[in-house]
């Protein structure tokens, strides 16, 4: 039997047991005798389903149902009861034209229940009639609820964008300075070698001698390329027995050169092979010029690096930011969560990170920009948590039909008192101006809300972790 099929009818009296009617006048139970009917619906079917019209409004007389939500492809169990008079069903037929009409949730009989029934149309010509007034202000604040609900998202996407811009520009501004600094020092540096040859050309230099020259130079640029990094105190010896050396050969201004030898990664057998055949002069004047060879090839090496970092940067914020993308689309989960620690790296340079990634889960359909911004308001939080020491762990993972993420930090916990307030809007126990309580908040919207899955938190002191669920299959477009 199902909530529709009608057993049979209510009278006045009885109505007027149910809390929800107790004030109603005898006209108007009368009229509710007439509409609705009595429905059985015995253990384990369906009264209704969640995202069907809702055609029923229902009242509990007996038994016990329990109400669920849909959680990617599990239900969860939002509530179980067997108190006389809960209503559900089409509770919102009044708000009909604002709200879509359909079931919120689903309804699942646990042991046989009898419920009063109302078709959903009549519900609202009920409701409207007889209480005008209260519509107008339920219609008020439901307004007035979803107004400031868009006024906190279109917030909280300036805000994450301000971060993002902050960040980025924080993030460029260091690899944009030291390839501005870089590619002055290499115009002195040619500058002085164009010097160091014509020098090197008054001495009337030995054919043989200048081909040598220009082959261990070809030779210290290869140096150069491959110069392992070394440790400080392998480097301060290398350039010890650098110094040494030139001291021995009569070099003026060792001091100069040993450090650039020395990163360079030219040895001092390596420069054995100028000496033979060489002028104090000459030798010296070739060193020099050398020296600048290594260092033009340094700097190139730097200069590569801050630009590569730039483009490196500028990818990450647009996959970050999704721009070059259609919003919803099967992605792997663990480019997001790249691209949020590169454009997040100032932030994480002083804890250390793992990432514990499952790279076999299959592609995942998302918002992608929305996660990010979730990504990014958990590790921003686990950041702050920390306060500069710690371990942020990534850890993705397949559970059942959802992909698994969870965002670790070993930083003190959240209290029990404070953990089922985290994810309220403006709930924060950060300094004014330094929190604004927004990013669970939105956080939940963007994981439930709007990719359908589920987003919870276990915390004791030394680690706490959210965990992320997502649907791996598609959400029909709402
Ligand atoms: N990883 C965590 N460790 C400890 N406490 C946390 C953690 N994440 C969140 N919290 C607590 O939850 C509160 C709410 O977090 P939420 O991200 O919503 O806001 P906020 O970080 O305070 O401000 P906003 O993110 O808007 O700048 C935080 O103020 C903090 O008390
Ligand atoms: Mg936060």
């Amino acid at each position: 039997m199902t909530i529709m099929d009608r057993v049979g009818t209510m009278t006045r009296d009885e109505l007027r047991q149910l809390f929800l009617f107790d004030a109603l006048d005898d006209e108007q139970l009368d009229w509710l005798v007439e509409h609705g009917w009595v429905a059985e619906v015995g253990t384990g079917e369906t009264v209704f389903e969640e995202g069907e019209p809702a055609e029923a409004f229902v009242v509990l007389l007996s038994g016990t149902v329990a109400l669920s939500r849909k959680v990617g492809t599990a239900d969860v169990e939002t509530m179980r009861t067997d108190q006389l008079g809960v209503y559900m069903g089409a509770v919102q037929a009044y708000l009909r034209g604002r709200v879509e009409q359909k079931y919120i949730q689903s309804c699942r009989v646990v042991s046989d229940a009898r419920f009063f029934a109302l078709r959903g149309e009549d519900f609202d010509y009920a409701v409207r009639t007889w209480f005008p007034m209260a519509i107008h202000l339920l219609e008020g604040l439901f307004l007035g609820l979803s107004r400031s609900q868009q006024i906190v998202n279109q917030r909280q996407q300036l805000l994450a964008l301000g971060a993002l811009a902050a960040g980025l520009t924080h993030e460029l501004n260091n690899p944009a300075a030291a390839a501005v600094r870089a590619t002055a020092a290499l115009r002195q540096r040619v500058e002085g070698m164009r010097h160091k040859l014509s020098m090197l050309a008054h001495h009337e230099l030995d054919p043989k001698l200048l081909e040598l020259l220009v082959d261990v130079q070809e030779e210290a640029v290869r140096a150069a390329a491959f110069a392992p990094e070394l440790g400080a105190v392998e480097e301060s010896e290398r350039e010890d027995e650098m110094a040494d050396w030139l001291d021995d050969h009569g070099i003026s201004g060792a001091w100069e050169l040993a450090p650039i030898f020395a990163a360079g990664g030219t040895t001092t057998e390596f420069l054995e092979k100028i000496t033979t055949g060489a002028s104090q002069e000459v030798l010296d004047g070739g060193l020099r010029w050398l020296a600048y060879t290594v260092e033009t090839e340094l700097l190139l090496a730097e200069i590569t690096d801050s630009v590569t970092r730039i483009s490196t940067l500028v990818d990450a914020a647009r996959e970050y930011s999704h721009l070059d993308r259609a919003p919803y689309e099967r992605v792997d989960i663990h480019d997001g969560l790249k691209s949020t620690l590169v454009m997040l790296s100032s932030k994480l340079d002083v804890i250390e990170v793992v990432k514990d990634f499952d790279t076999s889960l299959p592609q995942v359909p998302l918002y992608v920009g929305e996660m990010n911004q979730v990504w990014t308001n958990l590790i921003d939080n686990a950041t702050q948590a920390m306060d500069g020491h710690g371990t942020l762990t990534l850890r993705t993972s397949l559970e059942g039909e959802c992909v698994r993420v969870e965002v670790c930090d070993t930083g003190p916990g959240i209290p029990d008192d404070i953990r089922p307030r985290v994810f309220e809007p403006f709930f924060t126990t950060k300094p004014v101006g330094q929190g604004t309580g927004l990013g669970l908040d939105i956080s939940y919207r963007i994981v439930v809300g709007r990719h359908g899955g589920d987003i919870s938190v276990e915390s004791e002191p030394g680690d706490t972790c959210f965990i992320v669920r997502l649907p791996l299959t598609e959400r029909p477009s709402t």
